[in-house]
């Protein structure tokens, strides 16, 4: 299947973006090793997170569907059952860190593994904490998967200060210090994101944390909770930019995830010059919520400082496009860690912003965007998206604003994080085909 997005304006509705994805599979995670029948709404039912889902039944845990809700029958800390066959997490970097983490303090062996992009992916950097908190664990010669796990008969808390900001090796630390004896204490130079400090929290952990401490005391057990999860930003980060830089647009997302480690693509938009209204704020559990209004704006160059790469991460590919389309040159600074997500990211989006006839290039360190204003139209071309949904759902978004359409390979991706871009882009009126 190919996507083939073409120029549209005058966007317009109001949508309800699907779950956040970290959270679910948080909530999921929580869920299992609590006491009792968690309620989950709003779970995104993506490839990535049906996967983490498995792996969990996988381990005997029962999770079933009923009335748009889903129900995880926990069995407690030490509940999970060892799996007769390997667990497999497709695209999903965070689900398979995320239950190395947890694995790793279980008294049975597992192992793990992941389609090809998640089997190139680094994993040193959460086999070393690991194994300096006693776990029996190892990847292939490379450090790469598939993961195995060995049962140790004692994990035991470390003090850890964190050499990336990475919320997955911060959170694999924290599942395995679950089962630790003494406390887990992880300093972090930059801010990452904190949905599992929030979720342990909601679940009744013995937690502590600021923006860059983290510390969990021996915790006895999980309470079982409702858990509504908040709507993904990230995905509604395409929507907004979308409505952005296509004309005459103005359209409204309901209950969107606003943690402040997630946000930094919002602050930076306003910056440019978006017309984005945030208001019916309220709370998830303990994540912050809010509905959001976006029209159609000129926009300014901007400027992404080191400090400001970890919040937007996930949006830089998305952060690339409104930069093509806005008056000046933007920066980037530091954006190293993109080469290691889903793809390369940033050989796959020089290489789309090149067919775009966008000029980018490197200053030092900085990656430089020449904006070419708002009225520009992208000439027709294939993007080459590398199996990443992000660079996909960018491409597509890019395809608004074309002379004539962007097509898109390899589109199944998308499905992995939001099998439903493509249908809620229609009824906002972006001119999507598959063909
Ligand atoms: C995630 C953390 C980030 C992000 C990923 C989801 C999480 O990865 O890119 O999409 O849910 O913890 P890193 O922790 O590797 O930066």
């Amino acid at each position: 299947m190919k996507l083939i997005s073409k120029p549209s304006m005058n966007l317009n509705g109001k949508i309800r973006i699907p779950g956040d994805k970290s959270i679910s599979h948080r909530a999921l995670i929580c869920a299992s090793i609590s006491e009792g029948i968690s309620k989950i709404a709003n779970l995104q039912e993506s490839e990535d997170v049906m996967n983490t889902l498995n792996s969990l039944r996988q381990l005997g845990i029962n999770i079933y569907k009923e009335s748009d809700c889903y129900f995880v029958e926990g069995k407690g800390f030490k509940g999970l059952q060892k799996s007769d066959s390997q667990l497999y997490f497709g695209n999903s970097g965070t689900g398979l860190r995320l239950m190395s983490g947890l694995l790793s303090s279980q008294d049975f062996s597992s192992s793990l593994s992941g389609d090809e992009s998640l089997s190139k992916r680094p994993m040193k950097r959460i086999l070393d904490p690991l194994v300096e908190m006693g776990a029996n664990i190892s990847g292939s010669q490379m450090d790469t998967l598939p993961i195995n796990i060995i049962p140790t008969k004692k994990i035991k808390g470390i003090n850890y200060e964190m050499q990336i900001a990475s919320a997955q090796v911060k959170s694999a630390i924290l599942f395995a210090g679950l089962g630790a004896d003494g406390k887990t204490k992880i300093t972090e130079k930059s801010v990452s994101r904190d949905h599992t400090e929030r979720m342990f929290e909601y679940f009744g952990a013995n937690i502590s944390y600021s923006k860059t401490e983290t510390t969990l005391e021996k915790t006895k057990n999980f309470n079982a909770q409702n858990i509504q999860i908040p709507g993904d930003f990230s995905s509604s980060a395409f929507y907004i930019v979308a409505s952005l830089i296509s004309k005459n647009s103005e359209i409204t997302l309901k209950d969107v995830g606003l943690n402040p480690s997630r946000i930094a693509l919002l602050n930076k938009l306003v910056e440019m010059g978006a017309n984005i209204k945030v208001f019916n704020n309220s709370l998830f559990g303990k994540e912050p919520v809010a509905d959001m209004k976006v029209k159609s704006s000129p926009l300014i160059a901007c400027e992404v400082t080191s400090e400001d790469v970890p919040n937007l991460i996930d949006e830089l590919p998305i952060l690339f496009i409104a930069s093509s389309f806005a008056e000046g040159t933007s920066s980037f600074d530091n954006i190293q860690e993109l080469k290691h997500k889903e793809s390369d990211r940033l050989k796959a989006m020089q290489e789309g912003l090149n067919k775009m006839k966008i000029k980018n290039f490197f200053s030092g360190n900085k990656f430089c965007i020449e904006g070419r204003g708002q009225d520009f139209k992208t000439p027709h071309f294939l993007a080459e998206t590398y199996y990443d949904h992000r660079i996909a759902m960018s491409f597509a978004i890019a395809g608004l604003n074309s002379s004539s359409s962007i097509e898109i390979s390899s589109p199944e991706s998308i499905n992995t994080s939001f099998p439903e871009f493509i249908d809620l882009g229609k009824k906002l009126g972006c001119n999507f085909e598959r063909v």
